[in-house]
Parts: structure tokens; sequence; C-alpha cells
């Protein structure tokens, strides 16, 4: 006998003390069982899933969305498929995943399970975009595998937690946009914290709340940090000289925070810098010298109050600057006219100072200078010799100069900025924007790249978008069927940022598939593009075009179902269950209950018919001895065939064990509101001359006793054991919770389990079945069969639908076992139990009849019974929760039935077809340059 063992938590130390296979054998089948519950959940737990999940092997048979190496999930890649719902904790018992990206699935809300610890060797983290909240859990300084963490654009509270410290191996830590608070976490000697990232290069914490000061511990030469972006948060205290010893920065960003104090003099040696960002504090002191960091070409120091100086020498000096703003800073003197000679510049903006003397254009001036925008300031003159005023704008508006006569035409004249740049480089297809037409229509991707960090200001030079969109085209058409990239405009947000619409084609006026809009979500939120112009993120707009019909996500519980073709078997006789004990005598005095029903009330009865005494009789063909196919404590049970053809069971009541007529009535009422294809079905009642007799539909196989004991010839293999005892819980289940009203069954053993077509499990005889809301809570008599009485409902005569939970826990062992529930005195969930504590299995109790069989999830069936037997009535599981867990253990029997018939086959490494990405153009250790703006074309 193979017992295939899973460990019920799916962690690998259990597999190996569970496990009586050769090791790597019941890896796999472990794997397939932890699998089979992750995936699963995620389709239970989300709507809007890939509709091709309903193919059997995520791995074999490639999931959209699912990459898999060697039947391990290693990645999940499903940014912008319109996925909703929580994460649910199962997919974190996918121990082998390395990325899991769901971007831009704005529907994906609720908290990160503190489970994600247990994905050890995850690599890249992307959940950019979604609706997720809660704090940020401790455990993830778990994930020390972890390069690439993005949890940008959520509702993120809380603390950074301080265990961040322990991801050692963390490039990109981008936070940005949620509403965590509180301090950044600096470690001491026992606790770690960010500045331990040394491997850093990425500290996106923008629009946050964090709040306290910037710790100087947080900085320190080790670090090789190249991007600092704190912006709009609520920061005070001073900016720390530490931040100069990080030589390898080329962006700061720490603008719209409430900074205090003097920037530190040793800034100037960060010479890699390209972009310094410190705009919109309450900074003091000098105004901080740039002079040498030679590489600048993006400054903003506005809003700050700077001591009050003359436009400082570095003005002049820095060969790359494109951009200087310094609004309000206090600035006064003349304004440097070799400043506006630089060769890059495009935008000068020194609103809100007190510049005096002339502003004289120098003849040598920028052919790229887009802006000067010198309001309110104290400009006596403008002296210009000859430039195009259709490129340059000047803005001299609130100075003295204004006052003068020469100034007619130059001031009042300010537009406003036109920080929004249609782009005419792409014209998007003639019927893109027309919904009649859309089947014929290329149905583009549309998004937007969002830079929070760029090196030019002068939006209207099409050379940027062009390069982007030439770079960033071929890097994707090698990854996803693609006609081409667009950037269709580009615009400043309100947060500074460059903000550029782009619209993605499919080829060949086609829709892109799941994969291919995940693709292009995965290069670039997961930045495995990276652009010319620095640190981006990308959102999207839902896109809607998927090609195929979306089917509803019912699906793996209909393969459980699916495809299994028996063999009809020899019919033995269907005898029916009876009662072993008589239904004690009724106190009630009864009228005659069915007075009502003769007057015609009958219908009330949903599809149960009334049959006269004659009608039974001929259908038994007079109750002959041929037609006898069992006989109970109460009565004989026959086979009929009606005048339709259809095959009947007629149980008769023999005289002393007639029920009263209210009870008989009830029975029937209650057996024909019940329709359920695990259920036996009531056909109709014979009440008629002192006789009562049910007619129910025709069992062809027998009950689960008599195929469990041999008699009927019904072989029981370990996955037909598995499907009658989902069949019997699911029947339980319509019982308890879809039959209206609800129904506790009360007599449910292994004579109460028929088995039908197929073995398609019927569960059978209601004589104690009582409607719960009458019924329920306490009764007079316990009722039930020795050997599967629930103890709890024995001793407090309190009936709960738990009590169908604990029989139901007995014939799970039954079907283990083969045993009988007390058999020569030996009780068998007693014996079972014993095993568990002694051995930790229960092997040794196993039905011989099931020695040659792979037992693929014994040992959950035998944990999930002995939790369905426990003492407690609240401590068992739903029956629903039993339904669940069994099919599970179906569709792991169904996997590995299909891996075995298929063991040849080495297609199960899917995860490369598709040509997907593994790896990022960073991996962790590194010394790749990340500065290729330091030699972007566009500044040459
Ligand atoms: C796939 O698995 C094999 C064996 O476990 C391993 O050697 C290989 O590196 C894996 N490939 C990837 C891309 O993880
Ligand atoms: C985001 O989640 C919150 C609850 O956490 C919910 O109220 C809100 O509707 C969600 N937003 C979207 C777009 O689903
Ligand atoms: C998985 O995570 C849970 C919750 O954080 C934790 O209790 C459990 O020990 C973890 N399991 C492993 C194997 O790390
Ligand atoms: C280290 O920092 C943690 C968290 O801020 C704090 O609780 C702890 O007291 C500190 N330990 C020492 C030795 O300073
Ligand atoms: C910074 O803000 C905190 C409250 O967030 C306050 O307690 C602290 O005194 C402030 N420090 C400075 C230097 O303003
Ligand atoms: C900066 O300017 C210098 C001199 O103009 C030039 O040689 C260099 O390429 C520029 N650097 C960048 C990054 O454009």
């Amino acid at each position: 006998m193979n017992i295939v063992a899973f460990p019920m938590d799916c962690t690998i130390p259990a597999l190996v003390k569970l496990s009586i296979l050769e090791e790597e054998t019941s890896d796999i089948y472990v794997f397939l069982w932890c699998l089979v519950t992750a995936l699963r959940s995620l389709q239970e737990q989300w709507q809007n899933t890939p509709p091709n999940w309903v193919r059997r092997d995520p791995c074999g048979r490639r999931w959209e969305g699912i990459y898999c190496n060697e039947s391990r999930v290693i990645e999940i890649i499903l940014p912008g498929t319109n996925l909703a719902g929580p994460l649910p904790e199962e997919i974190l018992s996918l121990s082998e995943l390395q990325t899991l990206d769901l971007s831009n699935n704005r529907g994906l809300t609720g908290p990160l399970p503190s489970s994600i610890g247990n994905l050890s060797n995850l690599v890249s983290l992307v959940l950019v975009g979604c609706n997720f909240s809660g704090p940020i859990p401790e455990s993830i300084g778990s994930l020390q595998r972890l390069t690439h963490l993005f949890l940008n654009i959520n509702h993120f509270s809380g603390n950074i937690p301080h265990s961040i410290g322990n991801l050692r191996n963390l490039i990109w830590l981008d936070l940005s946009e949620n509403e965590l608070d509180g301090t950044l976490p600096i470690s001491n000697t026992t606790t770690p914290g960010l500045d331990m990232l040394l491997n850093a290069h990425h500290f996106h914490l923008g629009q946050n709340r964090f709040s306290g000061e910037l710790p100087a511990e947080l900085f320190s030469s080790r670090m090789t940090l190249i991007h600092i972006i704190l912006n709009e948060n609520q920061l005070n205290g001073s900016i720390p000289d530490t931040l100069g010893d990080i030589r390898t920065l080329t962006v700061i960003r720490l603008d719209r925070n409430s900074l205090s104090g003097s920037v530190p003099q040793n800034l100037s040696m960060l010479t890699s810098l390209n972009q310094l960002y410190l705009a919109n504090n309450n900074l003091s002191g000098p105004i901080p010298d740039l002079t040498d960091m030679n590489l600048l070409t993006y400054v903003d120091l506005s809003n700050n109050s700077f001591d009050v100086a003359a436009g400082p020498q570095w003005f002049e000096t820095l060969p790359n600057l494109t951009t200087l703003m310094m609004e309000n800073t206090r600035l006064e003197g003349n304004i440097s006219t070799a400043m506006l000679s630089l060769p890059q510049l495009q935008t000068v903006v020194l609103r809100n100072n007190q510049l005096n003397g002339n502003l004289e254009l120098p003849a040598n001036i920028s052919s790229s200078l887009r802006l000067i925008d010198l309001r309110n300031n104290s400009i006596d003159g403008f002296r210009f010799g000859v430039y195009n005023r259709s490129r340059l704008s000047i803005m001299l508006d609130e100075n003295r100069f204004c006052l003068t006569p020469e100034a007619a035409g130059i001031c009042n004249t300010s537009q406003p900025l036109n920080y929004f740049i249609p782009l005419e480089n792409c014209a998007p297809l003639p019927c893109f924007s027309d919904p009649t037409s859309e089947s014929e229509c290329t149905r583009p991707y549309l998004g937007n790249l969002v830079f929070r960090s760029f090196n030019f200001s002068d939006l209207e030079n099409m050379l940027y978008y062009a390069f982007l969109a030439d770079s960033l085209q071929p890097f994707l058409a090698d990854r996803v069927p693609l006609d081409r990239v667009c950037l269709t405009s580009a615009m400043i947000d309100v947060n500074g940022f460059l903000v550029l619409n782009v619209s993605f084609f499919p080829p060949g006026g086609a829709y892109f598939n799941r994969t291919g809009i995940s693709t292009v979500g995965n290069v670039l939120n997961n930045h495995l593009y990276e652009s010319p112009y620095g640190p981006y993120y990308y959102t999207d707009l839902p896109y809607t075009a998927f090609p195929e019909r979306t089917i509803n996500t019912g699906l793996i519980v209909g393969l459980a179902v699916g495809g299994f073709v028996l063999v009809v078997l020899t019919i033995a006789s269907g005898v029916y269950a009876y009662r072993q004990r008589k239904i004690a005598q009724r106190a009630a005095k009864l009228n005659n209950p069915f007075s009502s029903w003769n007057e015609g009330n009958v219908p009330q009865l949903k599809g149960a018919k009334w049959f006269s005494f004659e009608d039974v009789q001929q259908c038994t063909r007079f109750f002959s001895h041929e037609s006898q196919i069992g006989v109970g404590g109460y009565g004989k049970v026959y086979k009929g065939k009606l005048s339709t053809g259809e095959l009947v069971a007629i149980k008769r009541a023999q005289q002393g064990s007639l029920q009263g007529a209210l009870e008989f009535k009830t029975e029937i009422e209650l057996l024909s509101r019940v329709h359920h294809k695990n259920v036996v079905n009531l056909i109709g009642f014979c009440y008629d001359k002192g006789e009562q007799m049910l007619v129910y539909e025709y069992v062809p196989n027998g009950s689960l006793r008599e195929a469990l004991s041999g008699k009927s010839g019904v072989q029981l293999n370990w996955m037909r054991r598995l499907k009658i005892a989902v069949g019997a819980a699911r029947g339980l289940t319509y019982l308890h919770e879809l039959a209206d009203p609800p129904i506790i069954h009360r007599d449910i053993k292994s004579d109460n389990i028929l088995l039908g077509d197929n073995l398609n499990a019927k569960v059978a005889d209601f004589g104690l079945s009582r409607l719960l809301n009458e019924d329920k809570g306490q009764v007079t008599q316990v009722k039930g069969t020795m050997g599967y009485l629930d103890p709890e409902y024995y001793m407090t005569q309190i009936l709960t639908e738990k009590s169908d939970v604990y029989s139901f826990g007995v014939v799970m062992l039954e079907l283990v076992t083969g045993k009988m529930p007390l058999e020569k005195n030996k009780y068998v969930v007693r014996l079972v139990r014993e095993a568990m504590m002694e051995a930790g299995h229960a092997y040794d109790l196993v039905d011989p009849a099931l020695s040659s069989d792979t037992l693929v999830g014994m040992e959950i069936f035998v944990k999930l019974a002995i939790r369905c037997l426990q003492d407690m009535g609240d401590e068992r599981p739903s029956m629903s929760e039993v339904v669940k867990e069994i099919e599970k253990m179906i569709e792991a029997n169904d996997l590995i039935d299909e891996i075995e018939s298929t063991t040849t086959s080495a297609s199960y490494d899917g995860a490369r077809e598709g040509g997907h990405p593994y790896s990022h153009m960073y991996s962790s250790n590194s010394n790749v340059s990340f500065d290729s703006r330091a030699s972007s074309p566009f500044l040459r």
C-alpha cells in the first residue's frame, strides 16, 4: 500500500516527517496538494480569474499568469487583469514562489497576510496600484531573497516594520503613496532598520505621513543608494550631513516636508547627483553650494527661507543644468547672464524673489531655453537682442520694469505654463475611439507612465518621447506580441511628476490576451525595463477587451466530478437501508392529518405523487417474492416499475411498525421538499387501505455498507471512496444549509448512504429527520444508531447539525478501515484515535481491500474525520467545509493520476515557453551602473 501523506500546512518539515514514500515522489505530491489548495483558494476568492484556469494541471498545461518550473509554481504574474478579492492565505503556501505581481488590480483588497513571510523564495513582490490596506506585516523581514518590493499606491498604514532591515538583498523599496506613518526605522544593537539595507538602490517612500526627523544614522557611506525619494511627508528637523556620504546618489527628493536648518555643506560631495529636489520645506541658512556637481540637470530649491543672497556662482557653472527652480528663496541682486547661456538650459523659474537690475539676454542664449519666469521681483529693465518669442516665454509681471513704457507688450502677457502637451508622434488607428466598430478595431492598452524625477523640463521636445518609445518598444516586443508603443501626451502633475500617457497596440487589429496585458504590466512595474528618465511606475486603465468570453469561475469543483466514468457493475440487489430501531411510540393523539389532503390539498407536496394501493400492487406484481429487494425491522422493500417505465423502490411498513398518521405525513412533507442529486428522491407515497408505503427513486448499487462489506460486489478503490464521501457530504450540506426548511438527518450511517449510477452517493432514510427550525434544540428522546451517535447530543439531548457531522465522521472512518463502527466490541473511532496518538498515523487500520491502491490524501482524510468526531460540536467542521476538504483530495488524486499517466512527458516546465523573463535586469549583487541618465542622449 502506498500512502501519500500530505501535511496540512504545506510546509516541508511536515512532509519529511509524514512521508513514507521515496522522498522525491512524495515531494511532488505534497507540492501538488499545496498547489491545488492554493490555486483553488485564488479561484474561490478572486473575481475575474483567467477563464483557462479550468484545466486540470496549472503547470502542465499552463494557466494564464501561472509559471512553473518542474511542477512548482514559481511566478504568478497577473497585473492589470481586473482581479478582485482578498489575497488568500493559501497563496502563501506556494513556498517556491519567486515572483508575485498583481499590480493594477484595483479590486484586490484587504490586508497583506502575515504569512507572506513564508514565501521564503520570493524575489519580487509587486502590488502596485491595488487596494490593499492594513499594516505591512513584520514577517516581511523573513523574505531573505527579496530584491524588489513594490507596495506603492495602496492604502497600507502604520509604521514601516523594523524587520525590513533584514532584507539584505533588497534593491528596490517602493512604499510610496500609502498611508504609512511614524518615523523611519533605524537599527540599534537589537533591532534592524532601513540603514541596514546596504544593497538597496532605491528608497521610494514619498507621499506618506512619515514624521519626526530624518535620522543621521539612516545614511552612511556603506550604502549604495541611487534614489532617495521622500517627497510629501511630514519629516522635520534638519537634513543630516550623512546624506552627503552616499556618493552613488543620483536623485534626491526631499521636497514637500517640514525640514528646517541649513542644507549640509557636504551635499556638494555628491558629484553623481542628477536631480535635487528640496522645495517646499523650511530650510534656512545659506543657499547650498552646488559647485562641482557637474551632472546636475534638475534643481528645485523653491519655497525655502534661505539667507538673503545674490544668485550663487554655481548657477553659471553647472554644464548640464536643464531646469533651475528657485521660486521664493530670497534671492537678490542681478540675474546672471552667464547662467542664461548654459547650453542645456530649458527652464528657469526665479519667481517671488528680490532680483533687481536689468535682465539681459546673452547673444549665445541657449537654444533650448523655453521659459524664464521672473514674476514678482524688482527687475528694472529688460535688454534683449533677437529671440524667438514662440519658443521662449519670458514672464516679467509684477516687476518695477512693468511700470515703464518699454514694458508694453512684454508684461501682463503671462500665460499659464503649458503643462499638458498632446503628442502627435503616434496617431491612434482611425476606429480606435469608435465604440460602434469595436470588433474590427485594434484595442490598445492604455496607461500612464509616471516619472518621479526626470532630467528635463521642455515637454515639447518630441525627441524625449521618441527616444523612450523607441527603447521601450523593442524591449516589450521581445516578450509580448506588440505592434507599437505610442506616447499620446505629456504633463507635469500636481506632485511635480511627469505623466506620460501611453498606448500599447496589439498586432494585427487584435486584442491583447491576459498574458499580454500582464507582461506589459510586469515589465514596467517590476522594472524589468529601465527607463532613460529614472524611476517610474505604471498605472493603467482597466483593459476590458480580453478576447475570450468570461466564464464563471466555479471550475475545479466541476473537475472533480467530471470525467470519471465507471463501468457499470453487476447490479446486486438494491436493498434499501432500513431502520434498525423501531421508532418509538408516539404520545401524540392523532387526528386524521390526511383529512385535508383528501380534500384535494395534496399538491402542497412538491412533486410527490399519491399512489393508490392498486397502483402499487400492480407495479410490484402483487408484492411478488421476485420484486422484494430487502427487508428491515419495519417491513419489506420492493422494486417496482411504474407505468412510465421508471424504476422505483417501495418501502412497505408492516403491521406493528406503522407510524402514526402524523409522523407519516410529516415524513412525506419533508421528503417531498428535498431535491438534490445526492439525496434519495421521494417519488410518491401510498396511504390507502390501512397501508403506509413510500415510493422512492430506485438506487441500483445498494448501500455503502454493503459495498464495504463486499456483499454487493461493488469494488471501492480509494478514489471511489473519496467520491462517495464527497457525494454524501454534499447531500448533507444540502440538507443542512440549502434545504428549505433546513433538515438534520439524525441517522447518518453507511446503511443510509446508497450508491447510484457511477456510484453517485445518495443520502437516504429520513425516518428520524426533523425540520431544523421546528426541532432544533432540546429533544425529548435521543434517536439514532449506536456506533454513530454523537456523544454530545446523547448527553445533552440538544440536537444540532453537528450531530450529523459526527455520524459522518464515523462513516469516513468506515471508508478508510472498511470496518463497522462497532465490531466485536471494538469501537472503530477509538481504534483510530489511539493509533493516531501512538503512531501518528492509522496505516495499520486501513482496509485491506485498499492494499494495492495509492492513498493520496489519506492522512488528511483521517484527520478530517477526527475533526468531525470532536467531542464538542462547536469544534467540528460544517458539512460544507468537509465537502471542500474532500474536493481538494479528489483534485490532488486527479492531478497525480494525470502525472502518473504522463510521467514521461517533460512538458511540466512550462515556464519558459512563453519566453517569460525570470530575471531582473539587476541581480542582487551586480555592480551595474544604474545611471544611464548620466549618459542620456538628451543632454549631449
Ligand atoms: C528549475 O528547477 C531546477 C531544479 O530544481 C533548477 O536547477 C533551476 O534553476 C530552476 N529554474 C529556475 C528558472 O528557477
Ligand atoms: C478599496 O477597499 C475599501 C475597503 O478596504 C473599499 O471600501 C473600497 O470600495 C475599495 N475600492 C475599490 C476601488 O475597490
Ligand atoms: C507561516 O506564517 C505563519 C504566520 O506568520 C507562521 O505562524 C508560521 O510559522 C509560518 N510557517 C513557516 C513554515 O514559516
Ligand atoms: C532598539 O530599538 C527598538 C525599536 O525602536 C526599541 O524598542 C529598543 O528599546 C531599542 N534597543 C536599544 C538597546 O536601544
Ligand atoms: C518633529 O515633529 C515631532 C512630532 O512629529 C515633534 O515631536 C518634534 O519636536 C519635531 N522636531 C523638530 C525639530 O521640529
Ligand atoms: C554634461 O555636460 C558635459 C559638457 O557639456 C558633457 O560632456 C556631458 O556629456 C554632459 N553629461 C550629460 C550626462 O549629459
